[in-house]
């Protein structure tokens, strides 16, 4: 269903990999409210080619970005300026740890592994930020999103260095996003139930993590669409004095003690 919720919008969003993509049904569903946007992804994503599809569906252009290296952000925002002149919207849903992908445990990090996740999942959120903000390319009541976990909040084994990347993020979000306000832009990250997706499934056990967060949940995991769907009010006017705030699409996961279903799983 379509409100035209995003009417005259133009954004730029990160992250689409394949069809499971948190990013990519949030495309979908901007182009359905009516946004425009700049499709972005890594060079080595945009290599399996995926993506063109979706750009070929909501007419959107492809333009690929390391989100770590400030040289391809720069060239990407211009790119955006030239053919939008300011934006309204940023989706940034980038996360990756070499340690997770590597089946490396915590506490044995390598350390080197983790300043490059950290700098894949996090500070490119401030990178992408700050070239924004040093272009001035945001119109005003733009809105600045990122995707995050409630591990930032709460240990989760095996989620590994991406406990920490998704802590600083979100830290990242309330600090650049008290600035923003000077812009009248908001900036937040919503923290997302856990989902079926490729960076969702590199995570070790990842399959109880879900049957878990669904049996922790009064209204059972989101999933990628329904958090598309909330990325969309965030992104409309209908939220134009939300900001630095984590906000948890997660079906009541993170305000539950515990469940009738759990305490029936463990009665004797
Ligand atoms: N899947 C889940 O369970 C879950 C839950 C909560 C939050 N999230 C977050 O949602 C976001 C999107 O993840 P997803 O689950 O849709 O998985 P995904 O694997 O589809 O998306 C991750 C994206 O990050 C991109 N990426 C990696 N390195 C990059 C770089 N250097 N520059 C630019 N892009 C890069 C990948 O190409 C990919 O498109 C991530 O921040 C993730 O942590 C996911």
């Amino acid at each position: 269903m379509s409100y035209g919720l995003l009417k005259g919008k133009k954004g730029i969003i990160f992250g689409a990999l394949n069809e499971q993509s948190i990013a990519w049904k949030v495309a979908e569903r901007c182009h359905e409210e009516g946004a425009e946007f700049i499709l972005s992804n890594a060079p080595i994503a945009l290599r399996m080619g995926e993506l063109n599809g979706l750009a070929e569906k909501t007419g959107s252009e492809v333009i690929g970005a390391d989100a770590t290296s400030t040289e391809d952000l720069n060239k990407l925002f211009d790119a955006a300026i030239e053919k939008f002149g300011k934006i309204d919207f940023i989706l940034h849903s980038i996360g990756m740890s070499v340690n997770v992908r590597k089946g490396k445990h915590y506490t044995e990090m390598n350390y080197d592994w983790t300043e490059k996740g950290w700098d894949i999942s996090a500070v490119s959120f401030h990178k992408v930020m700050r070239t924004a903000w040093e272009k001035d390319c945001m119109n005003e009541w733009g809105s600045i999103l990122a995707l995050t976990y409630i591990a930032a909040q709460r240990a989760f084994p095996d989620y590994n260095d991406m406990s920490d990347n998704k802590a600083y993020l979100e830290s990242i979000a309330r600090t650049f996003g008290y600035y923003w306000g000077e812009r009248k832009v908001r900036v937040n990250t919503v923290s997302q139930s856990p989902t079926v997706t490729t960076a969702g499934s590199g995570v070790k056990g990842f399959g109880g993590f879900l049957g878990y967060a669904e049996d922790m949940s009064p209204l059972g995991n989101a999933s990628a669409l329904e958090c598309a769907d909330y990325c969309v009010t965030l992104f409309s006017d209908l939220t134009k004095k939300v900001t630095m705030q984590n906000l948890f699409h997660d079906g009541g996961f993170s305000n539950t003690g515990v469940t009738q279903k759990v305490i029936e799983k463990y009665d004797f």
